[in-house]
């Protein structure tokens, strides 16, 4: 995993299309997806307090292999998408899909797991973004009972296994709320010795009145300020949200209601497990009925990263 030399020259027609996309972009208005993201899976073995993809889960199929590969041509390849996020569900579920997107798009994947089955090194995997909700209490009282131990096993097993290199395959994603926000500076300390990189996002609810909400106000705005100052405590950026993106999640970046307004809904595309379009972004859903995320509460880091660096819907 990582990126050598060859690989970047290997790269250059996905740089050169990026290239193209922002330029587009910049001088045109042109709206073509930068990131990828799909739902691999329609199964979790956990049942997270917070998570968003039990909330319009529906009973149906998934995808083969086969099938698999023809949403890569049609959604992906063709749009030349340069960066392909797996999640679902949990996508370590399925090695066979994983392993299929891998080949395709070789070291421009990443895996999106809860980290409680064995990690395995796949070649073109580029990494495993692994969700971490707080310390240990916290985390189990969000996960389920047991899961932080074995989450941690299982990074710490990886990267013994896998050569002295390993662990710059494992970052971190803590998703903030309020049951967890107190712990992000214990979860930085905790992890540092450990991994590669550390990115944070917030909660982001479906309903007003959501209790796990970090609400606009002094709490969020402080704790935003002290990950802010707490990044060049930490080597090579290992917090890896720019400052000027956690600037933004102290209030309303996305829209109004369910409506996104300033939120690039454009800069990802989002399949589900059925290869269909999610919509407005990679927390709703192919359906129109779903229950919809929302916008001006939107704590998502992969759309306000794009919304700081000038890139807006
Ligand atoms: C749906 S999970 C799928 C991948 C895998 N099962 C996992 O837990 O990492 C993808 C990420 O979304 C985060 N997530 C779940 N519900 C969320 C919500 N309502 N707002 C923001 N992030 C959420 C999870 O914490 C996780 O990091
Ligand atoms: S493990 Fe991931 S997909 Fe499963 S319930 Fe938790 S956050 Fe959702
Ligand atoms: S990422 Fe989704 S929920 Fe957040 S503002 Fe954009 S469309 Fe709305």
């Amino acid at each position: 995993m990582g990126r050598g030399f060859s690989q970047i020259i290997r790269e250059s027609p996905a740089y050169f299309h990026v290239g193209l996309k922002i330029i587009g972009y910049k001088f045109f208005s042109r709206r073509s997806p930068i990131y990828g993201s799909a739902d691999i899976i329609n199964v979790c073995n956990l049942h997270c307090t917070h998570c968003y993809w039990w909330l319009n889960r529906k009973e149906n199929e998934e995808l083969s292999v086969e099938q698999w590969k023809k949403v890569i041509e049609e959604k992906f390849k063709k749009k030349h998408v340069f960066l392909i996020t797996l999640v679902g569900g949990e996508p370590t579920l399925r090695p066979d899909v994983i392993q299929l997107f891998a080949k395709e798009y070789p070291n421009r994947v990443c895996v999106v797991s809860n980290g409680t089955l064995p990690l395995v090194k796949i070649q073109g995997v580029y990494f495993y973004w692994i969700s971490i909700d707080g310390t240990e209490q916290i985390h189990d009282s969000i996960r389920g009972k047991g899961a932080y131990e074995k989450t941690r096993k299982n990074i710490l097993d990886y990267i013994e296994k896998n050569g002295e290199k390993a662990w710059k395959d494992v970052w971190i994603s803590m998703t903030i709320n309020s049951l967890n926000y107190k712990t992000v500076r214990d979860v930085i300390e905790e992890w540092y010795p450990h991994v590669n990189k550390i990115g944070f996002q917030f909660h982001t609810p479906f309903m007003k009145g959501d209790p796990l909400w970090l609400p606009y106000g002094s709490e969020r705005t402080n704790l935003v300020d002290d990950i802010i100052s707490l990044k060049p405590k930490y080597d090579d950026d290992f917090i890896i949200n720019p400052a000027k993106q956690l600037e933004i999640m102290k209030q309303n970046w996305g829209g109004k209601g369910t409506t996104p307004i300033d939120c690039p809904t454009w800069s990802i595309i989002s399949v589900d497990h059925m290869g269909r379009e999610k919509r407005p972004c990679c927390i709703g859903s192919a359906e129109v009925d779903a229950l919809k995320p929302i916008c001006e509460d939107c704590g998502l880091g992969c759309y306000s990263v794009f919304v700081a660096n000038g890139m807006k819907g």
